[in-house]
């Protein structure tokens, strides 16, 4: 029988503390006996959810901002040793048309979804070289990098750039026995995801049965855990071979052509 086997190995989840895919990895890690380490910009949020997962440690932080990056790996050199994963997770997204954002919010998407990830992964690869071990980063991309919409330039934009960064990386890791993915999530079972469909449905919750049911070529809705699920994947020995790449978890929504009913035959 083949299983995922992470006990006696410790992970860090950027943004973890989130209700969406961050809970999912979270929950995923745990149940294959890695220790969890939360990261989260909301300390509050955090200790909590640390709370749900046997010997989870929360490390509060903000992933964007450089002193606060090495504060976070001083804390896990002095108080937990080295880990062996890191789960580039924490990222924000909102609906404004490219033209229209300021370079304040860009700076502010930017600096968290793309340079918080670098910033991450350079510690986390500095640390694992001076202790001469090997670890593995999984970043979280989404469907946005490839197929997008009307105001999702700037956040896609960004995704793409988090997958070129996986790849770029991979290349430079390798010889070290480290490797570099990302998942690519598409619409998934979330709270943020239901407000967020607020600004275009009186509805969401129909809306969302609806989407899967017409844009899916699989006609369940995606969880975090599912999400999760290919993460530890990508984190165990299972994927031994496999760097520089993204996998797609989108239950066949980008593969579609328009939608399920585009063309019905009428017969
Ligand atoms: N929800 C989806 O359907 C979906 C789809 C594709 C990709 N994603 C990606 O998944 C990741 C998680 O998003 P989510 O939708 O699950 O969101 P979420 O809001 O549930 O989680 C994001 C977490 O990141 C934290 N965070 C924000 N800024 C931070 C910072 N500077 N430092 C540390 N933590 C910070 C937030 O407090 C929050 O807890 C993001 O990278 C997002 O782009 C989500």
């Amino acid at each position: 029988m083949v299983q995922i086997d992470l006990s006696n190995k410790k992970y860090l989840i950027t943004g973890g503390a989130g209700t969406g895919v961050g809970s999912g990895v979270c929950e995923a890690i745990a149940a294959c006996g890695g220790q969890i380490l939360i990261n989260d910009i909301d300390a509050k949020k955090a200790e909590a959810s640390a709370k749900k997962y046997p010997n989870a440690i929360s490390i509060p932080g903000d992933i964007s901002n450089p002193e606060e990056v090495e504060r976070i790996f001083s804390i896990i050199k002095k108080e937990h040793g080295i880990i062996h994963g890191l789960i580039n997770n924490a990222g924000v997204g909102f609906r404004k048309k490219a033209h229209l954002y300021t370079t304040t919010e860009f700076d502010h998407l930017y600096n968290i979804d793309v340079k918080g990830l670098w910033m991450m992964s350079r510690a986390f690869v500095n640390q694992l070289i001076d202790e001469n071990q090997i670890g593995h980063i999984v970043n979280i991309s989404s469907v946005h990098a490839r197929e997008t919409l009307s105001k999702y330039a700037i956040y896609a934009s960004a995704k793409a750039a988090v997958e070129g960064l996986t790849r770029g990386m991979s290349i430079e890791l390798g010889e070290m026995g480290i490797r570099c993915n990302a998942i690519a999530p598409g619409y998934i079972d979330s709270e943020q995801n239901m407000e967020a469909a607020a600004a275009w449905t009186n509805d969401p919750e129909t809306w969302f049965k609806n989407q899967k049911n017409e844009y899916q070529s699989l006609r369940h809705t995606i969880t975090s855990r599912d999400c999760g699920n290919a993460v530890v994947f990508l984190l165990s020995d299972l994927s031994r071979s496999i760097t520089g790449q993204t996998i797609i978890i989108d239950a066949g929504f980008t593969n579609l052509l328009h939608s399920n009913s585009f063309i019905t035959d009428k017969i």
